[in-house]
């Protein structure tokens, strides 16, 4: 019973937190604790009695801190939920993603596939979801993809140089920002399948300066990959947690493929999974926010557009050797297997691919 109840506070801090993020209760915090709730009242226009509310849980659950009467935030508890752009800690998006997969649509959705034993498309999914899914995502692109795609071979030289740079599956874009503001010569086109997600990415781009707008397009791809440019063009391709969505991995793989020099490579990057479910299950830390995220998103995706004959992998089975298999069978010559300290990432393996 202690781990449901854990668990029950767990969804309960998510949505208390995605309040506190609405309501600009952790930046305020972030930047005038130690404060008195009167005070903290008055500076956002908060009704006293609901603040109250929000920080005796909020303290009860660890989130914030409280010394006599006063609030304020730790270092740790800073990084996590203030300065979005700048934390490479940034959780609240974290949060975000639990609460709207949790919606009474998402789960409808989701079980209308289960009946059915047909998938998905991204296309289907809540507005919510996709900003969500970007803003979980974003920090580790924002602080760690361009160091990482530097210390590759060859990889600073092409970026200075002034790269060609594809994403397919690219989202709201926050990998080629992230690409387009280091290096300021680099070219990105991000391929999408999902209309609502090159809506979004061109809103987000809105935010960023003319310099970086002009030298980031955005083109709608189909499913198989079709639409990608075949011309040998490109120095750089990222995929950023998206083969495992995709009914047809390997033909999108072949089409990244195509779409490379011969001297560029694809930096992949994938939910960590075991090649064994069983240890998949028993000894993979982050196996259960993945196998909870597929069955929402990942693997209604994957098995959408296909009939039945695509790969549909979901979060957790596109292995590292069913991985290795795929790029070998798109014509890759070259995959190492990049996993923890090296790129910061708990959740990802990155593969280097080569042709
Ligand atoms: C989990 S999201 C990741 C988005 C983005 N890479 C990020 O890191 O924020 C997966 C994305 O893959 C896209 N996608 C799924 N299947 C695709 C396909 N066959 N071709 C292109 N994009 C696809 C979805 O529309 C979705 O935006």
């Amino acid at each position: 019973m202690g781990k449901m109840m854990s668990y029950l506070t767990g969804g309960v801090v998510m949505s208390s937190m995605c309040l506190g993020d609405r309501l600009g209760i952790f930046e305020a915090l972030g930047q005038h604790g130690p404060i008195t709730l009167k005070d903290l009242a008055e500076k956002l226009s908060l009704n006293e009695r609901l603040l109250r509310e929000w920080l005796y849980h909020s303290v009860s659950v660890g989130v914030i801190t409280m010394h006599e009467d006063k609030y304020s935030l730790s270092p740790v508890q800073k990084m996590a939920f203030t300065n979005e752009m700048h934390s490479p800690l940034y959780f609240l998006g974290g949060a975000n993603l639990a609460t709207v997969m949790g919606q009474e649509t998402s789960i409808n959705r989701s079980a209308a596939c289960f009946r059915s034993g047909e998938g998905a498309p991204y296309e289907t999914l809540d507005v919510s979801v996709h900003s969500a899914i970007s803003r979980f995502l974003a920090p580790w692109k924002r602080h760690f993809l361009v160091p990482t795609l530097a210390s590759l071979a060859g990889g600073k030289d092409a970026l200075e140089a002034g790269a060609k740079v594809g994403d397919v599956g690219c989202g709201y874009g926050e990998s080629l920002i992230a690409i387009a503001r280091a290096y300021p010569k680099a070219e990105c086109h991000g391929f999408e399948n999902c209309k609502l997600a090159v809506a979004g990415a061109y809103k987000r781009l809105e935010e960023e300066s003319e310099e970086v707008r002009k030298r980031i397009h955005y083109h709608t791809c189909g499913i198989d990959g079709s639409g990608i440019p075949d011309d040998g063009s490109f120095d750089i391709f990222i995929t950023n947690d998206c083969l495992h969505d995709m009914a047809f991995p390997t033909k999108v793989a072949t089409a990244v493929k195509r779409a490379l020099k011969p001297s560029g490579f694809w930096l992949a990057e994938e939910p960590v999974c075991m090649d064994d479910p069983r240890e998949n299950i028993t000894k993979n830390p982050v196996a259960g926010v993945f196998y909870g995220a597929s069955l929402f998103a990942c693997l209604p995706s994957a098995m959408s557009g296909q009939g039945g004959s695509g790969e549909a992998h979901g979060a957790q089975r596109l292995t590292p050797s069913v991985a290795n298999k795929m790029f070998t069978e798109a014509g890759f010559s070259k995959v190492t297997i990049h996993q923890g300290a090296i790129h910061n990432n708990p959740f990802g393996l990155l593969y280097e691919v080569r042709p």
